[in-house]
């Protein structure tokens, strides 16, 4: 998937054994225009860069499109600290006013009282273990959440709406409705985990055997359909990436 339309298409990360065999860079894309599912799953283990590839995979996305971000992030983690203050950037206890300021546009652009159409993303770092805490808190609310969520993946892509989510292990009971399918992107970092590859990627089991995988390389499935082997580059510079994250959330 290379090619030359920059506007359309944000880069995931390298081609791994180009990478590992010969040092090449050679780019694997996902196109992001309206007309394709730009949902992305990011899973993987504790320590396997999950956060460190939204950040990036944010920043890039941002250069790539103008449009509206909203940042949900349940865990506090250090790496997104610098977000803190930005009015779009959403921490801990708060992260579902992202949801329903995101699911409230996707409901009036649905119902024609909204007409516009730049894309709006809401990227959910951890969602799942935010959706489990809400579980063991409130079953109903959570059940509200889930349901949100999933018609955020089965209507989104017609509405502009996007949704970027981490997680460690996206079991379905997060994702009413087989929503899980609806994610065009589905990446997933580090160790090649059975039970993780057998939910994500169950036609492509052969393909992945006897791959190992270090922190910050793994595949990435596109539309369900093309499997790639990616490296994650490194952030050559960490502070304007911050700033547009910033800028992009204030
Ligand atoms: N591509 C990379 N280049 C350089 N450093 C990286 C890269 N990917 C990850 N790291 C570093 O590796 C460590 C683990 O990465 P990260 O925090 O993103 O993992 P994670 O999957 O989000 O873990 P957790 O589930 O515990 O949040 C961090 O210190 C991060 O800065
Ligand atoms: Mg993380």
């Amino acid at each position: 998937m290379m090619n030359s339309d920059a506007s359309k298409l944000l880069t995931l990360g390298y081609d791994l054994d180009a990478w590992n065999g010969y040092e090449a860079k050679i780019s694997i894309t996902t196109d992001i225009s309206p007309a394709a599912n730009s949902h992305i799953l990011i899973c993987g283990m504790s320590g396997s860069g999950k956060s460190y590839f939204e950040n990036a995979l944010f920043a890039k996305l941002i250069i790539a499109e103008s449009g509206e971000y909203h940042f949900a992030e349940y865990k506090g983690d250090d790496s997104f600290a610098y977000l803190r203050g930005c009015s779009r950037y959403y921490a801990y206890k708060t992260t579902l006013q992202a949801l329903d300021v995101v699911y409230s546009r996707l409901n009036a652009r649905q119902s024609g009282e909204d007409e516009s159409n730049h894309p709006i993303t809401l990227i959910w770092e951890e969602y799942m273990a935010d959706v489990l805490s809400l579980v063991n808190e409130d079953k109903k609310a959570a059940a509200v959440v889930m349901n949100k969520v999933s018609e955020i993946l089965l209507l989104g892509r017609s509405l502009s709406v996007r949704l970027i989510t981490t997680m460690q292990r996206p079991d379905a009971v997060a994702f009413p409705s087989g929503s899980r399918l609806n994610y065009g992107v589905v990446i997933v970092l580090g160790a090649a985990i059975k039970s993780i590859y057998e939910m994500l990627l169950p036609d492509f089991m052969e393909q992945a055997k006897g791959r190992i995988f270090e922190k910050s390389e793994g595949v990435a499935l596109l539309q369900a359909s093309q499997l790639y082997f990616i490296k994650v580059g490194t952030v050559q510079n960490s502070e304007r990436m911050r700033q547009i994250c910033v800028k992009a959330l204030s």
